[in-house]
């Protein structure tokens, strides 16, 4: 994905002439950078041998998952529709684990009988669900505990999940008398500790910090887990001052960790495997100037990335086409949904837009699409792939019949 002769191309194809051919807006995503993540990602931890869950959640079309476990990866779920998604597109059940706070007895079932590698509990309440249902089934079920290590993540409160406020996993007093709990247990195979601090985290210094408390929740355990997830997080540049999470620093506080710790280490990534393989292209309705700024109307809309409304989050906006006359300019990049909050970013720019220019939102690969909706009767965007110089339509642009 780059400029060559101002045209943004990917691979050998212009924006412009994907947006003449499958309209906009478009989800386009890169198998070259999906392939070239996947690659840098498992390079990183390789000392290792970690078992690699990509987090269904982050993206959901089913045609990705499919070319994610060519690679070799399993899944992390949570929740039914996920887990169906994931064993769909061919995912080995025993590269899959299911998390969540609130997974109902249907959802324990299914994944009981599709035999997956684990099911990481939140709460005493759940682990006494799923002995009930294993005992009426007769299994013994694998599991894992979500331990709540009390640790900042140093990101987005919205996606900080590891502090003691965050309804996410168990107190650690909790967690020892749950691992007592489960020792006795006839149903119940207790195998994993868990944990996800958040998303979105770029600093590796809170993953530090929850391994030291891993280290003494084990010690003080004297139990033997087979598994340690330390579930995803790991984070991706979105704009040009920060850069992704030091993969080396993780990587050495991890070996440091398993020195005292023999385990199988399975991670949940989903933004940084998926993250920046896919762009939004949109194209601009009309152009509103106002007495403080420019208003430029995107085609795209919260419901197509909600990322900005919902966390204020950042995302480049850049036009399709490169212009030589340079301005100075501040644009307000917004969608035609009836919300303030509909709005992308506010971005100086140096080149002069217009009407139906066409621009390209980056990074939407992760929570762009999975998050998307039909507010305001709006239709879903159409996916595509490129891949060895091909396009391929993976999830149809939705019609006024499929929602009406
Ligand atoms: N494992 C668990 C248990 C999770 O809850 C999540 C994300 C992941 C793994 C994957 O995290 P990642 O590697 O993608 O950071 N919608 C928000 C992000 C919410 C993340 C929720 N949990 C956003 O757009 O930034």
């Amino acid at each position: 994905m780059k400029y060559i002769k101002n045209k943004f191309l990917i691979e050998k194809f212009t924006v412009e002439n994907i947006a003449k051919k499958y309209g906009t807006p478009a989800y386009c995503y890169s198998y070259n950078r999906l392939k070239e993540n996947i690659v840098n990602f498992k390079k990183s931890f390789k000392s290792f041998k970690p078992l690699i869950c990509f987090a269904v959640k982050s993206n959901t079309n089913i045609n990705l998952i499919k070319e994610i476990k060519k690679f070799g990866l399993g899944a992390d779920v949570v929740s039914m529709g996920e887990l169906m998604m994931a064993l769909k597109a061919g995912i080995n059940p025993k590269k899959i684990v299911f998390s969540g706070v609130g997974k109902t007895a249907n959802e324990i079932k299914y994944a009981i009988s599709k035999n997956i590698l684990l099911i990481n509990a939140e709460s005493k309440s759940e682990i006494k669900e799923i002995e009930r249902i294993a005992k009426s089934n007769k299994k013994k079920v694998e599991i894992g505990i979500r331990l709540n290590p009390n640790t900042d993540a140093k990101t987005l409160s919205q996606i900080s999940t590891g502090k003691k406020g965050n309804k996410f996993g168990v107190d650690s007093k909790t967690f020892l008398s749950l691992t007592k709990y489960c020792k006795k247990s006839k149903n119940i195979n207790l195998r994993c500790l868990s944990v996800h601090i958040g998303s979105q985290i770029l600093d590796h210094k809170p993953y530090e910090k929850m391994l030291k408390v891993l280290s003494n929740i084990i010690k003080k355990s004297s139990y033997k887990f087979d598994f340690i997830d330390l579930g995803g997080g790991m984070g991706i540049p979105y704009d040009k001052l920060r850069k992704k999470l030091n993969f080396k620093k993780y990587n050495l506080a991890i070996k440091k960790f398993l020195k005292i710790n023999s385990s199988t280490i399975i991670f949940e990534p989903g933004r940084s495997i998926i993250g920046n393989t896919g762009i939004l292209v949109s194209k601009i309705i009309y152009i509103k100037k106002n007495t403080q700024k420019d208003f430029i109307i995107l085609d795209a809309a919260m419901n197509d990335l909600i990322r900005p409304a919902l966390y204020g989050a950042f995302h480049r906006i850049l036009p399709a086409k490169k212009k030589n006359k340079k301005i100075k300019k501040k644009y307000e990049f917004v969608g035609p949904i009836c919300e303030s909050t509909d709005k992308f970013s506010s971005i100086k720019y140096s080149q002069e837009l217009n009407e139906k220019d066409l621009v390209i939102i980056h990074d939407v690969g992760a929570y762009g699409m999975s998050l998307g909706s039909n507010y305001n009767l709006r239709l879903k965007p159409v996916e595509l792939l490129i891949k060895n110089s091909k396009i391929t339509v993976i999830r149809k642009r939705q019609t006024y019949k499929d929602i009406i």
